[in-house]
């Protein structure tokens, strides 16, 4: 089990329930590793815990090493540059969408940093966090905030490492201090690259906030090598108050330039085919307000599997009779029921199963921020018959879906917002799929000085929609999210998230990067032989073409954009065709056939 005694109270409750089941012969199971070997850490295949990346790609690596100390590592990659093997870095869980772990080839190196999870050093004084990169953020936050420290903003969701989130440029909500972003807070790093024979085939390489390194390290994909440790700059420990509002959307494009200004933790999520917004005010408060509450986002929380069955099934029907109006009744039962809940939050902690909206005590939730800004309780799911699991568990059926996930300027996002109003004037019932991951949820990002990093203060919009498990199959509306992935990305200059996302999306993305070019310099420099890279890595980094594929049913998952109707599902009716407000998207629109 990774999370050790001290580092918060699952584990006692964890293992009295493992030890239970044990007695019914039946062990303690949380998500599946990623990586599978078919003889002892050799043979592997390698997945994220969706199952199945962007593209669908199959990976496959020679090994998978497991250092437990830095030491080890540096002999690790050493052995590997002196091979001239590939390698990747794969964490505990592996939840990107898009294939950055997987390494070329069918014999390249996995390295695991799923036992490099130790805090190394708390420095309440200074107010400093040492920790190896395969610790979760559940582990940071619990941590730092013993010592009384905090971690101002954080990605919502605590199953990531901080070597998975820092690489992709995870972030919470925040435009205050140096905004939502993660790596924003790093003070320090120690990354392990290859290195010629004279220094031993690797070397540690030690980044403070004087390097200008660090600003390639801290957003870095992979491609730089092996994130050892990093230390962050923390804040004293504080209490927030949270309330949610619900509001209709007419006004929201402007609401939402001046939000994130006026609420610390501000976040925004919309319903747009319902004409709805929630709106998220959650500010510091005194550290003498009085409230205990917690923050355990429903969508988080270990779920029946035989309810997650039944919403896959209602959902596939829905989409294979294309059945909008059913979708927009679904869409309203989920966000009501969300809203009922109070989205997890409970004024004191006290969670009841299926009554958490009877026990909710109202607004506002004032708490401590460490039990406010991130949940994941879905890991403890505690049983290998999988009677609950995460949402997504590929073990499972359940959810399935595509994130399409990007930031938009401030100073654009309201004509943007505009837009995507405009298409739902044209077809009401395009986006109540999106309510059934509870719409599109709206954070606020800064810019960063990191070279991958945001190139301006933005809005970023997360995006989560049904996915068949056919790759061939179209979806309900599949135009109108085309048109608005397309619209996003290439009339507003949209910046994807890197550890999210189908594959169009990263098309020519380098080059929305002021700093694309000083990266590339230090990957160079960090990892001339390009041992650390993969075609993946190159194609985003703008060094190798063929993001896209024109082939057969290519733009269903993203895989191209369509510029004939083969690229879409002509059989079913859908062609290639221009977007209804953004003339130059071209998306599959199911295309009515009289008879
Ligand atoms: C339920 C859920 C909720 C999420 N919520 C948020 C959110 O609120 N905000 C947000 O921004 N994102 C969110 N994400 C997305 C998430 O931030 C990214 O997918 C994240 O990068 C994954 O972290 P990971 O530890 O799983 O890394 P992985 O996906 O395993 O790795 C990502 C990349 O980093 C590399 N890498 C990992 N560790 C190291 C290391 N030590 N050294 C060098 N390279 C390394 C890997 O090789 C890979 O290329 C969420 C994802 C899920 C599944
Ligand atoms: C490697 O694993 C695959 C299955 O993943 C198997 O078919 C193959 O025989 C294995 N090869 C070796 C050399 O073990
Ligand atoms: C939306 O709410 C505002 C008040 O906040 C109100 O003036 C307006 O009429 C509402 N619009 C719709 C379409 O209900
Ligand atoms: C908290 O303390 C401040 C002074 O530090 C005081 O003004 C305030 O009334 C206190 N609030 C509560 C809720 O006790």
């Amino acid at each position: 089990m990774s999370y050790s005694k001290k580092t918060n109270k699952f584990p006692e409750f964890l293992r009295s329930k493992c030890l239970f089941l044990l007695v019914v012969m039946v062990s303690c199971s949380p998500p599946e590793e990623p990586v599978k070997c078919s003889t002892k850490n050799s043979n592997c295949t390698i997945t994220n815990s969706y199952g199945t990346f962007a593209d669908r790609a199959v990976c496959r690596a020679g090994n998978v090493a497991f250092p437990t100390t830095e030491q080890e590592l540096v002999s690790i990659v050493s052995a590997a540059t002196e091979a001239k093997r590939k390698m990747k870095v794969v964490t505990r869980f592996s939840h990107s969408i898009p294939k950055l772990v997987c390494p070329d080839g069918q014999d390249g190196l996995l390295i695991s940093t799923k036992y490099l999870n130790h805090v190394l050093k708390v420095d309440a004084e200074a107010m400093a966090m040492t920790v190896e990169s395969g610790v979760t953020l559940r582990q940071l936050i619990n941590d730092a905030a013993k010592a009384g420290l905090a971690l101002p903003y954080a990605p919502y969701w605590w199953g990531l490492t901080i070597g998975g989130l820092i690489g992709t440029g995870a972030h919470g909500s925040s435009l205050w201090g140096k905004g939502g972003s993660v790596h924003d807070y790093v003070m320090d790093m120690r990354i392990v690259s290859p290195a010629g024979p004279k220094e031993g085939y690797a070397k540690v390489r030690v980044l403070n906030e004087r390097d200008k390194d660090l600003d390639a390290a801290k957003v870095s994909l992979g491609v730089l090598g092996v994130i050892s440790q990093v230390t962050f700059k923390l804040q004293p420990l504080f209490k927030r108050s949270v309330t949610y509002v619900t509001k209709n959307d007419t006004d929201l494009g402007d609401e939402a330039m001046t939000f994130g200004k006026l609420h610390e933790f501000a976040d925004i999520f919309w319903y747009p085919s319902q004409r709805k917004a929630v709106y998220r005010i959650d500010d510091r408060v005194s550290s003498n307000a009085s409230g205990n509450g917690l923050y355990d986002f429903t969508p988080f929380r270990p779920i029946l599997s035989l309810a997650l069955a039944l919403l896959r099934s209602t959902e596939e029907t829905q989409e294979s009779l294309r059945d909008a109006d059913g979708k927009c009744l679904s869409a309203k039962l989920v966000t009501s029921t969300l809203r009922t809940a109070a989205y997890g939050l409970t004024n004191n902690g006290i969670k009841i199963l299926l009554i958490a909206g009877i026990i909710f005590t109202g607004y506002p939730v004032i708490g401590f921020h460490d039990r406010l800004q991130s949940s994941g309780t879905c890991l403890d799911s505690i049983d290998d018959s999988l009677i609950t699991a995460c949402a997504w568990d590929p073990r499972i059926k359940g959810e399935f879906f595509h994130q399409t996930t990007f930031s938009i300027g401030l100073s654009v996002a309201k004509s943007f917002i505009e837009d995507v109003q405009k298409l739902v004037a044209l077809e009401p019932k395009a986006l109540c799929g999106l309510d059934l991951y509870n719409g599109i949820l709206m954070r606020y990002v800064k810019a960063s000085s990191a070279y991958l990093g945001k190139q301006e203060d933005a809005i970023d919009f997360d995006i989560t929609y049904y996915r068949s498990k056919d790759p061939m199959a179209p979806r309900l509306y599949q135009d109108i999210l085309e048109e608005i992935e397309q619209m996003a990305l290439f009339k507003y200059g949209a910046l994807p998230h890197w550890g999210k996302n189908r594959n169009l999306a990263f098309d020519g993305v380098i080059k929305k990067y002021k700093n694309g070019g000083e990266f590339l310099k230090v990957k160079n420099m960090y990892d001339p032989s390009e041992l650390f890279s993969s075609e993946w890595t190159d194609q985003i980094l703008g060094l190798r073409n063929g993001i896209t594929t024109m082939k057969e049913g290519c733009a269903l998952e993203g895989l191209c954009i369509c510029s004939q109707d083969i690229h879409c599902a002509p059989s079913k009716g859908y062609l290639c065709r221009p977007g209804k407000t953004f003339q130059n998207a071209r998306v599959c629109t199911r295309v009515k056939i009289r008879n």
